[in-house]
């Protein structure tokens, strides 16, 4: 090792007691799989914030992993369905959710659209954790984010339940084998500025729900269906750790006689958890401003490239 390395070596150390030690404010998200196949959870961390110890897993059915968050951690985590590694390139590639990274771990790439997303900002404004679950980006799989001994806030579960892909659309379905595997966001499928909120429609003004964002919301009222449905579908919560559950009701695909004649969207089966029934509440009640955006990473970015010119 250079001297230079050396003395980066002993700065990082540094630096890292300096950033970690009075962290006494780290979350822990513990992410399940309720449903009856393997997922593959993805997960991407905002620009600038540190990563975790893992971006990407394979979760068996009925399993669990705890993963530690720092404090102020930014970042989106989604599950990847029907995955495989190829026998003759070696390449692990997903049907659904897949991030185009050739391993289990995803390195840093996102999920391809379709794909349900979990959004965090902990420590955003007011001290406060902003999180969200997305169908803006389509919809993959049941998921829900639940908060564990936060406080502030509208510190509740979100998340959206129902299976999307028994109801999505014939044009937005993703058919692997005849079956919908997962569901378009109307944006992705039509390329239509209306749908994506942007060029003359990139404003909350402009932008309106759609048929298809509505018929989201309806299935999900606890979602993002649109890039614009910021006031029902952000959660902020203090000082909480969370449980991030795949298919977190039973399984769906046996419609219940109730189903069949109400629409009404399985979460709301009795043998759900409490905090997930009411995710079909109304959320028609929630108004707010966007969180501002957020500032933290400046002071790591800082470390990083002071970091990249010692080793020089
Ligand atoms: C595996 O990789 C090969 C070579 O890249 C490709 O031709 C083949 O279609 C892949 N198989 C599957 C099942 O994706
Ligand atoms: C939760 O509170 C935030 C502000 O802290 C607000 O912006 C948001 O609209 C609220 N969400 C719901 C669903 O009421």
């Amino acid at each position: 090792m250079s001297e230079a390395g050396g003395i980066a070596s002993v700065l990082l150390l540094f630096f890292h007691v300096l950033l970690f030690s009075g962290k006494v404010d780290s979350a822990t998200f513990t992410i399940l799989n309720k449903c009856s196949y393997t997922v593959w959870p993805g997960i991407l961390s905002g620009a600038g914030t540190p990563p975790l110890s893992t971006t990407g897993f394979a979760l068996q059915p009925g399993r669990s992993e705890a993963i530690s968050v720092p404090s102020s951690w930014s970042g989106r985590l989604w599950g990847r369905t029907l995955c495989a590694q190829n026998a003759t390139s070696g390449r692990f590639a997903c049907a659904t959710g897949d991030c185009g990274s050739p391993t289990v771990e995803c390195l840093g790439s996102g999920a391809v659209p379709p794909a349900t997303l979990a959004e965090f900002t902990l420590d955003g404004a007011g001290r406060l954790d902003f999180y969200d679950v997305s169908l803006v980006d389509g919809y993959n799989l049941p998921m829900s984010v639940d908060p564990r001994g936060g406080k502030g806030g509208n510190c509740t579960a979100t998340g959206c339940a129902a299976d999307m892909n028994a109801r999505c659309p014939k044009e937005l379905q993703v058919n692997v084998n005849g079956g919908c595997v997962a569901c378009r966001s109307a944006c992705d499928a039509f390329g239509d500025p209306k749908y994506c909120c942007s060029g003359a429609y990139a404003t909350p003004d402009t932008c309106k729900p759609s048929v298809y964002s509505e018929f989201l919301k309806r299935e999900c009222p606890r979602a993002y269906s649109y890039a614009y449905d910021d006031g029902t579908s952000t959660f902020t919560c203090a000082s909480a750790d969370y449980v991030v559950t795949f298919c977190p009701s039973p399984s769906t695909s046996v419609k219940t006689a109730a189903d069949q004649q109400s629409g009404v969207a399985p979460a709301s089966d009795s043998s759900a958890p409490a905090a997930l029934s009411s995710l079909q509440a109304s959320a028609s009640d929630r108004r707010g401003p966007k969180p501002p955006p957020f500032v933290a990473p400046f002071v790591l970015a800082a470390v990083w490239q002071l970091l990249q010119l010692l080793r020089l």
